[in-house]
């Protein structure tokens, strides 16, 4: 019997309808579009504006785009996993409320945390159960309400962050197709840099605490950009040569969209094209742990059976890693 391979089979996306663009954020904190886009390639991101609402919200609609798009009966899902930086509540897991909103009664679910890099993480997890033979349907949604935790007088992080959500099923194959090989790495040293201080187990919020503003997002953003750039490279340049690949045996690079600039250094660094970096930053922005899926979304049209894939993605904690991926139909 041929080994079991995990490919994904088909991808769903949501993105709330409001557009923040750059001339919107020009009224609000000193900033200009003019900057925004040298500096990080960003035109507009979108954000969840509907009080009440939260990443549940997004996941359910684009896990709904994929049930829909490909015709499945949400009760064969047997795990749903939900990546984010975001989940709606504490102690109640976003992921089991998306699992049954979406009908998906028969799964189990839970959800899965490595901020930025939650999603590539997710699909070494969804990938494991299905090359295990234990699950032939994994639903991974990488979903994120960052306008949550986004301090809208922070002009250092306000202008980056984006709400929106993706979705993709995970089957066995039995061509040789979906993962090939992961290199996934993590760093605490790297928390310091980037994170939201109050709001959590170590610091809750309280009224003095509050006041402070610590619960939103904050990063020194010079030090994450260089380790982002460094630690991305290193992981894919691995990758590419354990695998005996050159950047021309290479058909895409989709990396986590944090900075248009972080991703063209980390393209130069392992030698890809430009035409072969999948880019949608200027459109939503950092989206966190949808930004993959979004761009496999957004190029899936483009993607052809047996296309070799490099992801790669940097987050809070410090999180990276690099999958190397054989993509399975065409659209
Ligand atoms: O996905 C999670 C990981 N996150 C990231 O990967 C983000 C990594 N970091 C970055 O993308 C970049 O560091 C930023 C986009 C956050 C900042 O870009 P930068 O080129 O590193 O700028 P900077 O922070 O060094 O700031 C340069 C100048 C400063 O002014 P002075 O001190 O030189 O007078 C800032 O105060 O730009 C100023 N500045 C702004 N000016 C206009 C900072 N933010 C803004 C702004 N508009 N929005």
């Amino acid at each position: 019997m041929s080994k079991i391979t995990a490919a994904i089979t088909g991808v769903g996306a949501y993105l709330p309808e409001y557009k923040l663009t750059n001339q919107i954020l020009e009224t609000m904190v000193d900033t200009n579009d003019e900057w925004i886009t040298s500096r990080t390639g960003i035109k507009e991101r979108r954000i969840l504006k509907e009080e009440g609402k939260g990443t549940s919200f997004l996941a359910i609609k684009a896990a709904q785009d994929l049930i829909d798009k490909k015709g499945i009966d949400p009760k064969d899902i047997e795990l749903v996993i939900v990546a984010t930086a975001t989940p709606d509540m504490k102690a109640a897991s976003t992921a089991a409320f998306t699992a049954t909103k979406i009908g998906a009664v028969n799964a189990f679910s839970f959800d899965l945390e490595a901020a930025c890099s939650s999603f590539l993480f997710g699909m070494s997890v969804a990938s494991s159960y299905i090359e295990s033979g234990k699950y032939k349907n994994v639903l991974l949604i990488g979903a994120d309400k960052n306008s949550s935790f986004i301090n809208y007088k922070d002009r250092a992080t306000c202008i980056i962050f984006g709400d929106g959500a993706g979705a993709v099923l995970f089957e066995p194959n039995h061509e040789g197709l979906g993962l090939q090989d992961e290199l996934l790495k993590s760093n605490g040293e790297g928390r310091e840099f980037l994170q939201a201080t109050y709001g959590g187990s170590s610091y809750p919020i309280t009224a003095d605490t509050f006041q402070e503003g610590k619960q939103y997002i904050f990063q020194e953003g010079k030090t994450v950009f260089k380790n982002a750039v460094f630690n991305m490279a290193d992981v894919t340049k691995r990758i590419l040569e354990r695998n005996n690949l050159t950047h021309n045996d290479i058909s895409w690079l989709a990396a986590h969209q944090a900075n248009k600039r972080i991703i063209e250094a980390t393209a130069n660094r392992v030698a890809v094209d430009p035409e072969k970096v999948m880019m949608n930053i200027h459109k939503y922005g950092n989206t966190t742990s949808a930004t993959l899926p979004l761009l496999l979304h957004d190029y899936e049209s483009q993607l052809k059976k047996g296309d070799k894939i490099i992801f790669a993605a940097f987050g809070g904690g410090f999180t990276w890693g690099s999958i190397y991926f054989k993509w399975a139909y065409n659209s």
